[in-house]
Formats: C-alpha cells, sequence, structure tokens
C-alpha cells in the first residue's frame, strides 16, 4: 500500500517520492515559507527550474529544514536559453540552490536542433555523481524516439502536463514501456475543472476533495503528481491520498474526460 514516504525506483535505480510539491510561480519569502510549511507537512521531493527563479529561496527552505539533505528529492530543470552551456546552467542551479548535487535534472522542453546535443553533453554530471538522475520534460513520443536512437542513458523522468482533461494514455504507455517515470504537472488543472458535472459526485461517494481525487487518479495511473499550493489547508489536503482508493470503474470515467487542456503555454508538439 502507498503511503507519503512511499518511492518509486527510477530506472538506474534511485528511489523517487511518489508525491511532489511544485513551486511555480512562488517566488521570494512567500516560496522559502511554502516549501517549508510542505517539508513540515511530509513533502520529500521540490520541483523547481531556473525558469522559476525561486531556487534560492527552494535551497533556504531546504537548509533550515532540519530534514537530512539525503531526505529530500530535488528536482530543477535547465530552461530554453541554457542549452548553450548545459554544465553551465546545472552548476549554476546547484550554486542557486546552495547544493552539492541535484536528484533530477531535467530538460525543461525539447528545443529543436539542440535537446540531443543538451542530452548527451549532460550526461557527465551522473559519474561525477552532481546530479542522480537526468530526465526531460515535454518531450512527445516523437521527441522520445529521435532521442532514444542517439544515446544508452534513458530518461529516468519525463515530467508532463496529466490530468483526467490532459490524459495522453499512448504518451504513458509508451514511458511505461521504456521505463520512462512520468511526473505530472499541472496534476489539478490550476483549479479550472474540479466543476466539471460529469465527476461532481465523486467527491461526496469518496468523502474527499475535487483535487484528492484528481492526484489519485494520477497516482493509481503510476504518476508522481506534484501540485502546487499556497494555502498551508491546500498542502496538507493534497498529502492525504493514501486512505482511499478509486473503483476501476470511476478511473474509466476519469479517463474518458481528456480534452487536450493545457496550461502550459506551449503544446510541446509545436517542438519538432
Ligand atoms: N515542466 C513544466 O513545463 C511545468 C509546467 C507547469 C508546472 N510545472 C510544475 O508543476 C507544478 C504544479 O503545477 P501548477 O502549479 O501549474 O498547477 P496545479 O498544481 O495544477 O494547481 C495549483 C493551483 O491549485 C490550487 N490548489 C492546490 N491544492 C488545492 C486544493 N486542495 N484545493 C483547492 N485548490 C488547490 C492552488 O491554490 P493555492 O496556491 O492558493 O493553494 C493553485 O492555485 C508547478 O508548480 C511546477 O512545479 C511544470
Amino acid at each position: 500500500m502507498l503511503s507519503l514516504h512511499s518511492t518509486r525506483a527510477l530506472n538506474n535505480g534511485i528511489q523517487m517520492p511518489v508525491l511532489g510539491f511544485g513551486t511555480y510561480k512562488l517566488t521570494g519569502a512567500q516560496c522559502e515559507q511554502s516549501v517549508s510549511l510542505a517539508l513540515n507537512a511530509g513533502y520529500r521531493l521540490i520541483d523547481t527550474a531556473s525558469y522559476y527563479q525561486n531556487e534560492r529561496e527552494v535551497g533556504l527552505a531546504i537548509a533550515h529544514s532540519g530534514i537530512p539533505r539525503s531526505k529530500i528529492f530535488l528536482t530543477t530543470k535547465l530552461w530554453n536559453d541554457q542549452h548553450e552551456d548545459p554544465i553551465g546552467a546545472f552548476n549554476q542551479s546547484l550554486s542557486s540552490l546552495s547544493l552539492d548535487y541535484i536528484d533530477l535534472y531535467l530538460i525543461h522542453w525539447p528545443v529543436e536542433k539542440v535537446r540531443n546535443l543538451t542530452w548527451k553533453a549532460l550526461q557527465p554530471l551522473l559519474s561525477s555523481r552532481k546530479a542522480r538522475a537526468l530526465g526531460v520534460s515535454n518531450f512527445l513520443i516523437p521527441h522520445l524516439e529521435e532521442l532514444l536512437s542517439q544515446t544508452e542513458t534513458v530518461p529516468a523522468v519525463n515530467q508532463l502536463e496529466f490530468s483526467p482533461f490532459c490524459y495522453h494514455a499512448d504518451l504513458l504507455d509508451y514511458c511505461k514501456s521504456q521505463k520512462i517515470q512520468v511526473m505530472a504537472f499541472a496534476p489539478l488543472t490550476r483549479t479550472a475543472k474540479f466543476s466539471d458535472p460529469r465527476i461532481s459526485h465523486l467527491p461526496q461517494k469518496y468523502s474527499k476533495s475535487m483535487p484528492q481525487i484528481f492526484l489519485r487518479w494520477s497516482l493509481q495511473h503510476g504518476m508522481i503528481p506534484i501540485p502546487k499550493a499556497t494555502s498551508q489547508e491546500h498542502m496538507l489536503q493534497n498529502t492525504q491520498l493514501f486512505d482511499f482508493e478509486l473503483s476501476s470503474k470511476d478511473m474509466a470515467l476519469l479517463d474518458t474526460l481528456n480534452e487536450d487542456y493545457r496550461i502550459s503555454k506551449w503544446d510541446p508538439s509545436v517542438f519538432k
């Protein structure tokens, strides 16, 4: 049975928590405070990116938490304008975070022409143990097929937008078949789809909130969701996912809702 402390083994053997905390749009003191509260609430996976301009505050919250570094799993990402010097970008993130190593370093978007070269350039981070795992984000099947034809290191993770309203079963199945763990970003549709009448009966049926239903759906599909919350109440609620299970009938109902609904500014298919 899963719990907040459960982990999943990535394809290189390292363990990653099954639930994470997202930090996009959290900045300054509010970011440091939210990440501190999240760590207090039991989250052990924190997701940031150089693009979010909050690595310093995330690092401060980790440093002040009193939790051993080895118990925290930190993910950050290389932004689209950093492909010219991938190792420089990584070192910049490491320095902003004031950390010695990063658990998971992702290529944020599959930028044309350079993405596979960047992947190659990042490989020494694994042997030097500065990154425990490398992965990608927003890579669709064609991007992955192209990358896998050129590398021996299969990405450990692909961070993708996934919710019942942005559900691409073929992409999830493909990642599973290649042993690439899917991390689900915007798993709550940033609240946009909480009132859909087709699923309005589910919270009462399970005595859970709609966000908890969405997150449980991700977990039961084997994804690692990374909801963001500023409110402490939301943050705590989003950890209470391990004392109920959606029936296969309700999973199937949620699976029918896909409408390619995206909060991210780009559909990854624009990257050729
Ligand atoms: N790789 C990528 O390209 C990419 C793109 C986008 C996001 N991400 C990552 O994914 C993370 C999550 O995505 P997101 O932040 O865009 O959206 P999200 O997690 O789907 O939604 C966050 C919103 O949901 C609200 N919320 C959270 N828990 C709630 C609850 N229990 N009840 C009611 N409302 C609740 C939050 O409100 P409050 O803040 O008021 O609590 C916030 O407005 C990001 O923070 C980031 O780390 C990655």
